[in-house]
C-alpha cells in the first residue's frame, strides 16, 4: 500500500502570476515608469494604442476600452436599450458577472441549462425558453472555449434576438478562425490579473463591428461626453486607466505564446488522466471549438470534494468555477428558480474541479497533479 498521505515539496499554485511578472519585469516596470512620466493618466496614447493592437489581434472594427468586465457587460446591455419588459437568455453555469448589467437595467436573465460535455449554454435547451419577451442572448465562452456560433448566430437571427457575447475567459479562442468576441455587435473582455490577458488591476473592453454602437459605448463610459463638457447622454466613469493600458500592451505581444503554453498543459493533462475512469476531462474536438485557449482546465470527476481536499492537503491548488448555478443564488430569489430549473448545470456544479492552469506551469507542476489524482483514485479511495 502506497502512502499517499506527504505533502508534496512544491506545492503547484492555482494560477502564478509570479513568475510572469518575473520574466518580463523589466518590459513592466518600463511601461509604468514611462507612462507616470507621460502624466497621461487617462486615455492618452497608451489606451489608443491598446484599443488599436487590440482590435487589430481580434480582427474587429473597434475596440472601447472599459473599467472591468463587468462594466463592458453592463455597457454593452445599456447601448442595447435593455429595459424592465425584456428577458435576456444567460447560461446558468457561469460567474455572476455576465448577468450582472441585465438585472441592474431590470430585466429578467432566463437561465438557461449547458452541455453536458462543454459546460456552455446549450442552444437547443434555450430554443425552449424562448417567449414574446426574449429581446437576447449573453453566451459566455467558458473556461477559454468558443460556443458553437454558426448555431447560435443561426438561433439568434431566427428569433430576432441581438447578442452580446461574454468573452472575458476567452481571450483569442476562435471559431472557424475568427476570434472570439467578434461575433456579435459587442463582445467583452475582462482584464482581471489572473486572465489570459490580465492588467495589474481591473479592466475591461468592448469589441464592436458597429461604428454607432462604439459611438454610444464610448460616450456612455465618459460621462456621456466625447468632447469635454458637451454631454450627449447620461454616461457614467468607466475607463481603462492608462498604466494599465501600457501593461497590457505589453502583455499583449506574449498572448499567443502563452495561450499555446496553455493548450500544451492541458494537452498533458488530457493525457495523464485518460485512463482514469473517475475522471472526464475537457474534450479535444475540432468541431465544438477550433481553438481552446484554457483559461481554466476543468474536469468532471467522482467524488469530488473529497479529491479537491485530497489535492489541498498535498499542498496542490483548484477551484471550483462554478460552485452554485446563477439561478439558485440568494441574488435570484426574486424570480423564484429552483432546484431542476437547469439540472444539467445542477448536476455540473457538484462534480467540476478546475485543476491549476497557467502559462508558466511546468511539465514537472502537472505531472505532479496527475500523479496525485491517480493515487486517490487507485489508493485512498
Ligand atoms: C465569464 C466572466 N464574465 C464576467 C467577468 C467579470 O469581469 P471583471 O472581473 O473584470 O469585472 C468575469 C471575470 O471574472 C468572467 O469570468
Amino acid at each position: 500500500m502506497k502512502n499517499c498521505s506527504e505533502k508534496i515539496d512544491q506545492p503547484v499554485p492555482f494560477v502564478d502570476l509570479g513568475l510572469q511578472y518575473e520574466n518580463h519585469h523589466a518590459a513592466f516596470e518600463k511601461a509604468i515608469i514611462d507612462t507616470a512620466a507621460s502624466t497621461q493618466y487617462i486615455m492618452g496614447a497608451e489606451v489608443s494604442r491598446f484599443e488599436k493592437d487590440f482590435s487589430d489581434f481580434l480582427g474587429v472594427r473597434e475596440v472601447v476600452s472599459v473599467a472591468s468586465g463587468t462594466d463592458a457587460l453592463r455597457l454593452s446591455c445599456l447601448a442595447h436599450d435593455i429595459g424592465p419588459a425584456d428577458e435576456i437568455l444567460v447560461p446558468a453555469n457561469t460567474f455572476i458577472a455576465s448577468i450582472l448589467g441585465v438585472c441592474e437595467l431590470g430585466a429578467q436573465p432566463i437561465p438557461v441549462d449547458v452541455d453536458p460535455e462543454t459546460h456552455l449554454l446549450d442552444i437547443s435547451d434555450a430554443e425552449t425558453r424562448i417567449t414574446s419577451k426574449t429581446k437576447g442572448i449573453i453566451p459566455v465562452h467558458l473556461y477559454g472555449q468558443t460556443l458553437n456560433m454558426d448555431s447560435l448566430l443561426d438561433f439568434a437571427e431566427r428569433h430576432g434576438l441581438f447578442i452580446i457575447e461574454d468573452a472575458c475567459q476567452a481571450h483569442g479562442a476562435e471559431w472557424n478562425g475568427k476570434k472570439a468576441g467578434g461575433f456579435a455587435t459587442t463582445g467583452c473582455f475582462s482584464f482581471f490579473p489572473s486572465k489570459n490577458l490580465g492588467a495589474f488591476g481591473d479592466g475591461g473592453a468592448i469589441a464592436v463591428n458597429d461604428s454607432s454602437i462604439a459611438k454610444k459605448l464610448r460616450l456612455l463610459r465618459n460621462y456621456g461626453s466625447i468632447e469635454k463638457y458637451v454631454h450627449e447622454t447620461i454616461g457614467t466613469n468607466s475607463r481603462l486607466d492608462s498604466i494599465q493600458a501600457a501593461i497590457l500592451n505589453v502583455k499583449l505581444t506574449h498572448l499567443e505564446k502563452w495561450n499555446n503554453n496553455r493548450f500544451c498543459a492541458a494537452s498533458r493533462y488530457s493525457n495523464g488522466l485518460a485512463d482514469l475512469k473517475s475522471i472526464k476531462t475537457p474534450l479535444f474536438d475540432s468541431s465544438l471549438s477550433q481553438n481552446h485557449v484554457f483559461h481554466l482546465f476543468v474536469i468532471q470527476c467522482e467524488h469530488r470534494d473529497k479529491l479537491q481536499q485530497y489535492l489541498t492537503d498535498r499542498g496542490i491548488q483548484t477551484g471550483i468555477h462554478y460552485p452554485v448555478p446563477i439561478h439558485l443564488h440568494k441574488a435570484f430569489e426574486p424570480w423564484g428558480y429552483s432546484e431542476g430549473t437547469c439540472p444539467i448545470a445542477e448536476k455540473l456544479s457538484k462534480n467540476i474541479l478546475s485543476l491549476p492552469m497557467f502559462p508558466e506551469i511546468t511539465n514537472n507542476q502537472i505531472d505532479i497533479v496527475i500523479n496525485a489524482i491517480k493515487e486517490f483514485y487507485n489508493y485512498e479511495l
